[in-house]
């Protein structure tokens, strides 16, 4: 006899398959990255990452209405500082009136209703490309964190709704924290990059904010002195629920696919919102691959968003957000 239960009944059409389906996609999973450059008119694609582009303020208001009418509703911002504004401690960072404050401005000013989560790292105000403050050949924990916390608030009083500390120096989310605290920003939160590796997926990125570390006498080659060890599992959850301790209102791992383990594990250990990046790197591999007609795009994206999701993640940050959208509208 044939048993009872035929799985494949439920695979039998769309219709029914749709109806079982314990994962879907909608533009509330997203988070939009965007890259902004001084100067007017700008519009520039990113070498290494096909059809995404670089925005002057003025784009980028046009960029954010078109997200908004899209169901895209928050934004995690990102600038290409020039390099004479550039020093190791990240001075530029503080300027109230420098380009992110600016932006975080314009597009609360074109959209006040989109949300606005804003990076906070020293790497694009850099002059050696580190995340923190370069001495002796070291990264400056405690200086760097202080400088962070300075710039979490400034980008407070901008407007910003969200932070992200993508910097991972030990302390600075209760640091962060404390100092919003005190400056009465409430209710702005903390989306922390808890769980970050040093990983050679940032490439493009790097590209895009021309930030990657220089290559000079007693300056580190890579971040592997504060992202983590990609071989480490038990080191995600201690950093995250460290984090959590501390003040982060929703925490991060980051990259995406190569990490969902990881992700399923942080899911079932804590009780706040979880994000991914799918970062650069994993953009630039589908967009070339698929440029040589070597995979389908549309139905490879959709696959590894979906194995984002089902591995765990609440938020997505991912260059394809508007790719995806168009695709399930
Ligand atoms: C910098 C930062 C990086 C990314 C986000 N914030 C690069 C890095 O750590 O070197 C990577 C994002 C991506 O690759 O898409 N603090």
């Amino acid at each position: 006899m044939y048993p009872l239960r035929r799985n494949r009944r439920l695979r039998t059409n769309e219709t029914i398959r749709s109806l079982v389906r314990e994962t879907i996609i909608t533009p509330n999973d997203f988070l939009v990255p965007l890259f902004i450059v001084e100067g007017k008119g700008v519009k520039e694609e990113i070498a290494s990452m096909p059809n995404y582009f670089r925005y002057s303020l003025d784009l980028l208001e046009n960029e954010v209405k078109e997200l908004w009418n899209m169901g895209l509703k928050s934004v995690l911002l990102f600038v290409k500082v020039p390099d004479n504004l550039k020093d190791n401690k990240g001075t530029e960072a503080l300027n109230p009136n420098g380009l992110m404050q600016r932006a975080i401005k314009t597009v609360k000013n074109i959209c006040p209703e989109m949300l606005v989560m804003t990076d906070v790292a020293l790497d694009p105000y850099s002059s050696y490309g580190h995340d923190g403050i370069v001495e002796n050949g070291l990264i400056l924990n405690d200086e760097t964190v202080d400088v962070i916390a300075e710039m979490s608030v400034s980008h407070a009083l901008a407007g910003a709704n969200f932070v992200a500390p993508s910097d991972m120096m030990d302390g600075r989310i209760l640091s962060i924290r404390e100092a919003l605290e005190d400056e009465g920003y409430l209710d702005t939160g903390i989306m922390s990059y808890s769980a970050k590796y040093a990983s050679a997926f940032y490439g493009p990125f790097r590209d895009a904010l021309d930030s990657a570390p220089v290559d000079m006498a007693n300056v580190p080659k890579d971040k592997k002195t504060y992202q983590m060890d990609f071989a480490n599992r038990f080191e995600a959850l201690r950093e995250t629920e460290m984090d959590i301790d501390e003040g982060a209102d929703i925490v991060m791992v980051k990259p995406g696919l190569c990490y969902l383990d990881i992700v399923r594990e942080i899911k079932n250990e804590v009780d706040v919102p979880v994000a991914v990046y799918q970062v650069s790197g994993e953009y630039a591999m589908l967009k070339a691959a698929a440029e040589k007609g070597w995979l389908d795009h549309d139905a490879v994206m959709m696959e590894q968003l979906i194995a984002i999701k089902r591995a765990g993640a609440d938020i997505i940050a991912s260059y394809f957000a508007k790719d995806v959208v168009k695709l399930i509208s």
